[in-house]
């Protein structure tokens, strides 16, 4: 089955959220929290390991059952079924997207084009785990017998933005291995990142889906390169591996085919880190961190596919989504963890989120009247209070924030923590509650602030609050909960896109910037600069000359 047509703005429950939004937008939170002792304790939900306070949301019950009316319009319930089941929901590219199948444990049976595709996924499961224990543990040497000390990944966007997510946010975890990452076709960026590496100790995993990436096949020739000023050509295949579904591509670069862990075409590039793209993830934490990464991502899946909508995580933070951003016309949404290991989880997300539902073409092949992908940014705390914290708190934009903390720290260092959490809920706070005008006076009275000065400043010191913000405490960062976690955004991503009627699983609009790029890398060659806007000519030309 298909997923269906259905324009969002046409259901009785939109028009019900536009009506109903005419009372709300003015709505501030401070009143409904002085209404009722009791919202926290109703708006949130606890999982596993997992609390999501949404309580701090503009909303009412009416809010959330008009926005799950609206899943229930677009059946988000038949699009889960197609999702789950394999079909071709991405319908565009012809595929199923069943990042989902890869961490459902070996009994499951999950059919593509009538084939069970769980053995395929376990037998390279199993590859994943023999090679990265023979490397780990120092049996399988580089081509003078010294064991690896360093592995570097050479990919780009879903080929490198999960993995090294993940390697960063798994840090604590991790052994002997040192991981890097060569993404950007900027040879400074390679250069860089080849400095201090002996070949001898050096693994390098090629990945790419397509294995027809420029940035990723020209910076594995410059290594390649790189490596054979110490080494012979034979030595390569010790030291080079490569994820793809391209076998014959990979051959002809000259990686051996026994060194090559698939993936299929069912496995979307920014949902990717859960196959063998992963593998640099399971070299940095073992193979066993990796499978509990896996199975945290699972147990998410499970949750998303069971749990009734009203207390179904990402059903309940897309629908939140879509208020704000259909609704009060939010443009973006701010992602603040409290932990420095998920400094990458923002960027990741931005792919995930803005590759998968950047459209504005509608499943009918029309453009759509609403607007649909949410821009997606953020830093860690406590960071990004010092940076741009000030626009959240005191500027004109809305921003939707979710704030993702953890009950203990890694290193057991209690006094930082406690420092740390008390910012964490201290904003969330803030955010809410603002600062009132006679907060503020009272404030310049006791400081002995009076008159004209004070007058004048009280206005730069009122926070308006009633900004909105999730919060996520989770018990501990940790393989599992980071895998949950992932894959509730995830899920969240599929539903935004079930609601907005968009394909959200292929990525058209990043074509037409390639393929010009190849053509004016031949103009750059030939030194002929044709057929161009004239400031595009007047640039290139400018370029040519320097
Ligand atoms: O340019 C976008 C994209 O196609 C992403 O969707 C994908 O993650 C990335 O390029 C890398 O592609 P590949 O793994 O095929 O090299």
């Amino acid at each position: 089955m298909a997923l269906q047509n259905i324009n969002p703005t046409g259901t009785e429950a939109w028009k019900a959220l536009r009506n109903h939004f005419e009372q709300m937008q003015h709505t501030q939170m401070q009143d409904l929290f002085a209404a009722d002792a009791n919202r926290a304790e109703k708006l949130h939900i606890k999982w596993q390991d997992f609390l999501v306070d949404y309580s701090k949301n503009i909303v009412t019950e009416e809010t959330l059952l008009l926005l799950q009316n609206l899943a229930k319009e677009v059946d988000l319930q038949g699009a889960k079924d197609a999702y789950f089941a394999g079909e071709a929901i991405n319908r565009t590219e012809g595929r199923a997207v069943l990042h989902t199948a890869l961490r459902a444990p070996e009994s499951a049976v999950v059919t593509v084009d009538g084939e069970n595709v769980m053995p395929e996924v376990y037998a390279v499961k199993n590859k994943i785990k023999g090679f990265t224990e023979e490397i780990i543990s120092g049996a399988k040497t580089g081509y003078t017998g010294k064991p690896f000390t360093d592995v570097v990944n050479i990919g780009i966007g879903g080929s490198d933005l999960g993995p090294d997510m993940v390697v960063q946010a798994l840090k604590f975890y991790k052994n002997q291995l040192n991981v890097r990452f060569i993404s950007n076709v900027d040879g400074d960026h390679v250069m860089e990142s080849l400095k201090g590496l002996n070949p001898e100790t050096t693994l390098f995993v090629v990945v790419s889906k397509t294995f027809t990436t420029q940035e990723t096949l020209s910076n594995a020739e410059t290594v390649r390169e790189w490596f054979l000023k110490s080494a012979t050509q034979q030595d390569v295949a010790k030291h080079f591996v490569a994820v793809s579904t391209n076998i014959q591509k990979v051959t002809e670069f000259g990686i051996d085919p026994a060194n090559v862990f698939p993936m299929w075409d069912w496995v979307g590039g920014r949902f990717s880190l859960w196959s063998a793209v992963g593998l640099s993830i399971a070299l940095a934490v073992g193979f066993d961190n990796f499978d509990a990464l896996l199975k945290g991502a699972n147990e998410m899946d499970e949750h998303f596919r069971a749990a009734q909508p009203e207390q179904n995580l990402p059903v309940i933070l897309a629908l939140l989504s879509v208020w704000y951003n259909n609704f009060f016309g939010a443009e973006s949404e701010a992602l603040i963890p409290y932990t420095q290991y998920l400094q990458k989880l923002a960027p990741y997300l931005q792919q995930g989120t803005m590759e998968s539902n950047g459209k504005s073409v509608g499943r009918d092949g029309n453009p759509v009247n609403y607007q649909t992908g949410t821009i997606i940014w953020g830093e860690p705390g406590t960071n990004s209070q010092h940076a741009f914290f000030q626009l959240i708190h005191q500027g004109t934009k809305l921003i939707p924030t979710d704030f993702i903390g953890f009950m203990e720290p890694l290193h057991g260092n209690k006094d930082h923590h406690d420092k740390l959490m008390s910012n964490f809920f201290a904003q969330t706070e803030a955010l809410l509650n603002g600062k009132p005008e006679g907060t503020v006076k009272a404030e310049f009275d006791k400081a002995g602030v009076t008159g004209e000065t004070a007058e004048y400043l009280t206005p730069f010191k009122v926070f308006r609050g009633n900004k909105p913000t999730n919060t996520f405490l989770i018990k501990k960062l940790t393989p599992q909960t980071l895998g949950s976690l992932v894959a509730l955004y995830e899920h969240k991503i599929f539903v935004q896109g079930v609601i907005w009627n968009i394909f959200s699983y292929d990525q058209w609009g990043v074509e037409l910037g390639k393929q010009l790029a190849n053509s004016i890398l031949g103009e750059i060659n030939s030194g002929e600069v044709k057929n161009h806007d004239s400031s595009t000519t007047f640039l290139v030309n400018a370029y040519l000359k320097k």
